[in-house]
């Protein structure tokens, strides 16, 4: 399920995935580099990033995937799923419209993805709590419903994204 590099144990390719504005990009950054932007541009095509993680003894290398949500930027689907072990599909807490297209995301992945891979759904965006349109409780119901992990971030207020990325790359280990 891994393949092996020279500074690492393991290799697992992750993707993310879900509408556009979201805070795909913003979550890879500050999990990759500890960097978050407040006006960061729309992803054209696909972007990646590395992080090196412990697990147990052995070194996990995350190969992070982010692509764009707007349709008109996506690069090729089959190519982008290929190989992923696990994949986060976000949504953000401030916009209904981004947690009801889930179901569209998971029929994608369901469609490109391998069958076992570990998907972790994802509501972004915690900090703004007078904004929020979707309660932490619809994310559960989903998560149960479809039988995928469930967490809320705040990719600007480092809120469990340190904890989601690594509740991921456990599992798929
Ligand atoms: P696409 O590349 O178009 O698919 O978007 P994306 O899902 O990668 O979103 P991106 O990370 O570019 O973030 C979109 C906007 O939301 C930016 O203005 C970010 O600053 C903002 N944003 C991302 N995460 C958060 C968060 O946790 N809280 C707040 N308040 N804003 C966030």
């Amino acid at each position: 399920n891994a393949s092996v590099d020279e500074d690492c144990d393991y290799l697992f390719k992750m993707v993310l995935i879900g509408d556009s504005a979201v805070g795909k990009t913003n979550l890879l950054s500050r999990f990759a580099k500890d960097e978050f932007y407040l006006d960061s541009k729309p992803t054209i095509g696909v972007e990646f990033a590395y992080r090196n993680t412990k697990v147990g003894d052995k070194t996990v290398k995350a190969q992070i995937w982010d692509t764009a949500g707007q349709e008109r930027f996506r690069a090729i689907t089959s190519s982008y799923y290929r190989g992923a072990l696990g994949a986060m599909l976000v949504y953000d807490i401030t916009r209904q419209g981004t947690f009801d297209n889930i179901k569209k995301w998971l029929h994608e992945l369901r469609e490109f993805g391998d069958r076992d891979m570990v998907i972790v759904l994802v509501g972004n965006k915690t900090d703004l709590v007078d904004l929020r349109e979707v309660d932490v409780e619809d994310g559960q119901k989903l998560a149960q419903l479809e039988n995928l992990c469930f967490m809320e971030t705040s990719a600007k207020d480092n809120l469990n994204v340190e904890d989601v990325f690594l509740q991921m790359i456990t599992k798929i280990y």
